[in-house]
């Protein structure tokens, strides 16, 4: 059996440059499972990442990989991470066979366990048919697709991935959900993204975060729970929805024959024939993430 997998990070902050405070303070543990990590622009996604994936220090806190300490010694997390970042880049001159051969030769792969896997991982990502051609002529989604595969090269136990649907037309976006949840359950994975639906139809256990804290960790019904009886929907003319915009955090407008239907969170009806409707996590993203719907004033405290 498999030992029991944990990351942990423990009261975290990076300052960079010794100023800009891009994660502040921030608890998180990880065990096996799919952890999808939500938040705006700027909230500190890719900061924590790369402290997960060692590739940046913390200014101060402690992150431990099975209790050992991964600034002090990080080896034993590397040699089972796979790693994708935001901004990852690949040589344009090299097939996409030949840059998973490159790396896996970088990672100490065998040649010939490196051909099967790399073998596997195309059929994965779904680009067998392209192997050939010069990543120069790849298009943004197909290149993302190679960041997937080689973060997955040497079938690592923890996999941190950057952002990883950018790009990805629908069908692969699910084939690529589909695959992260397989690889979840006996691995540790962390997923940011700032795509609410990305993360719905996957992840057991949602992290929302802003302005580098940690706003709300649970399960999407522990989520979805925060926000019940706050999120409304009502029909009114153009006008009327406009000073609804205004007033609360709207989560969605549509235009009908009969009015603009209007969904918005607040504490009470917010018209007289406004009916109450179960939340979605957009609203419970909406609800906790600070000036990403309109104002908030309305908008008691979501209970934590
Ligand atoms: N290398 C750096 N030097 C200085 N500031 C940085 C650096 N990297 C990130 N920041 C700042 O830290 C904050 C968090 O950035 P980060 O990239 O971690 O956020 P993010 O949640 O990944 O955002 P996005 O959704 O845009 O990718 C931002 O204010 C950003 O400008
Ligand atoms: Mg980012």
């Amino acid at each position: 059996m498999q030992p029991q997998m944990m990351l942990e990070l423990i009261d975290v902050t990076k300052l960079y440059r010794g100023r800009k405070r891009a994660i502040d303070g921030l608890t998180l543990e990880l065990g096996a499972g799919l952890l999808g990590l939500l938040g705006p622009n700027g909230a500190g996604k890719s900061s924590l990442l790369r402290i997960a994936a060692t590739v940046t220090r913390p200014t101060s806190g402690k992150i431990l990989f099975n209790g050992t300490d991964v600034v002090a010694r990080p080896n034993e997390l590397r040699q089972t991470l796979g790693y994708l970042p935001q901004d990852f880049g690949v040589y344009p001159h090299l097939s996409a066979r030949e840059f998973l051969s490159y790396l896996a030769a970088v990672k100490g792969l065998s040649a010939r366990s490196a051909r099967s896997r790399i073998d596997e991982l195309l059929e994965l990502v779904n680009l067998t048919e392209a192997a050939k051609r010069p990543l120069g002529g790849y298009s943004g989604g197909m290149l993302r697709r190679v960041g997937i595969a080689q973060a997955l090269l040497a079938d690592p136990r923890v996999i941190v991935v950057d952002e990883p649907t950018a790009g990805l037309d629908p069908e692969e976006r699910v084939r690529f959900r589909n695959l992260l949840s397989d690889l979840a359950a006996d691995r540790i994975v962390l997923l940011s993204t700032h795509i609410v639906s990305d993360i719905e139809s996957v992840a057991s256990d949602i992290a929302i975060m802003a302005q580098g804290r940690l706003r709300r960790r649970g399960t999407p019904e522990e989520l979805l729970g925060t926000m019940n009886g706050q999120v409304w929907e009502t029909v009114v003319d153009p006008a009327e929805a406009a000073r609804l915009q205004a007033r609360y955090v709207v989560s969605r407008t549509i235009r009908t024959a009969v009015g603009v239907r209007v969904r918005l969170l607040s504490s009470g009806p917010p018209t007289a024939d406004a009916i109450g409707v179960p939340p979605d996590l957009e609203d419970v993203y909406l609800g906790v993430v600070p000036g990403s719907g309109a104002h908030t004033s309305e908008l008691p405290a979501v209970p934590r």
